[in-house]
């Protein structure tokens, strides 16, 4: 079931992806904003995530979706999917290069298959649980990173992102401060699911975020946990709004073990 589940996910970011790139010239003509005045969602956030809606419907009328902008359809069977049509709207609309479609599919709640999209380099990743991690075909694992072997804080490059309120990012920032000169630099790539990949490729060390939701985790989550890393909250609770770290083994406790110090899983 995974495999055919892989191959939906597969068509549908690449076609996602196309009709975002293809508008990417008009991206600004038709903006509205979210949880806050920078929060913003364009007219091809929508669009997209319309495009896979309809065609998940279509192919699996039985299963549930998770959508960023449309909401939560309730599935009859065990599989549930979880759609940022752009992860990285802010990106997309400022034409930088870094923004993504993030599909995933849950089966009886547990991540299972994931695809993310960058339409403006034409990138692909993918996973499946159990079997592996690939950019473009190509297997992903702890000993095949793009990036050095760094097993200290210190050698570290380690990409982070903030969320869109200003008193979150007000802790945020904080945290961040104290990590900079601790670390060999900080990285703010502004979309999620291609920080998750960036780190599970080796293009940065690690990666950790508070506040995430759902869709933006889930299938970077698993394409950076098949890729070998380790994928979790702070103190013993599972990846998730409160705080997803992830990094190779060898690096992990101390990026942990740090963030805790830091109480970067608390504030607003
Ligand atoms: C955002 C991006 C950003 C992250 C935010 C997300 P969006 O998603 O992934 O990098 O720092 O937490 O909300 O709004 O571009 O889909
Ligand atoms: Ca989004």
């Amino acid at each position: 079931m995974t495999d055919a589940l892989l191959v939906l996910a597969i068509d549908l970011v690449r076609r996602a992806g196309a009709l975002i790139l293809a508008g990417r010239g008009s991206a600004a003509d038709d903006v509205t904003t979210k949880t806050s005045p920078t929060d913003v969602v364009t007219a091809m956030d929508r669009a997209a995530e319309r495009l896979v809606v309809d065609a998940l419907h279509a192919a699996r009328p039985g299963d549930g979706v998770l959508g960023e902008e449309g909401g939560e359809t309730q599935g009859s069977g065990g599989v549930r999917w979880l759609i940022d049509p752009i992860d990285g709207t802010v990106n997309y609309l400022y034409g930088l290069p870094a923004y993504a479609v993030s599909l995933a599919a849950e089966v009886d709640g547990v991540m299972a298959v994931g695809a993310v999209y960058n339409p403006a380099i034409d990138e692909l990743w993918t996973a499946v649980r159990g079997e592996g991690a690939w950019l473009d075909g190509r297997r992903l694992g702890v000993d095949r990173r793009s990036g050095p072997e760094v097993a200290s804080l210190d050698q570290a490059l380690v990409a982070t992102g903030f969320g869109y309120g200003a008193t979150r990012r007000r802790s945020q920032a904080a945290v961040v401060a104290t990590l900079l000169p601790e670390v060999r630099d900080i990285r703010r790539f502004g979309a999620a699911s291609l920080d998750l990949c960036s780190a599970a490729t080796g293009r940065v060390d690690a990666y950790f975020e508070r506040g995430l939701e759902p869709w933006d985790l889930a299938a970077g989550g698993l394409i950076a946990s098949e890729a070998g890393l380790l994928v979790t909250g702070l103190s013993g609770a599972p990846a998730g709004g409160e705080m997803v770290v992830a990094a190779p083994p060898a690096l992990h406790a101390a990026l942990h073990d740090r963030l805790v110090a830091l109480a970067a899983d608390a504030g607003p």
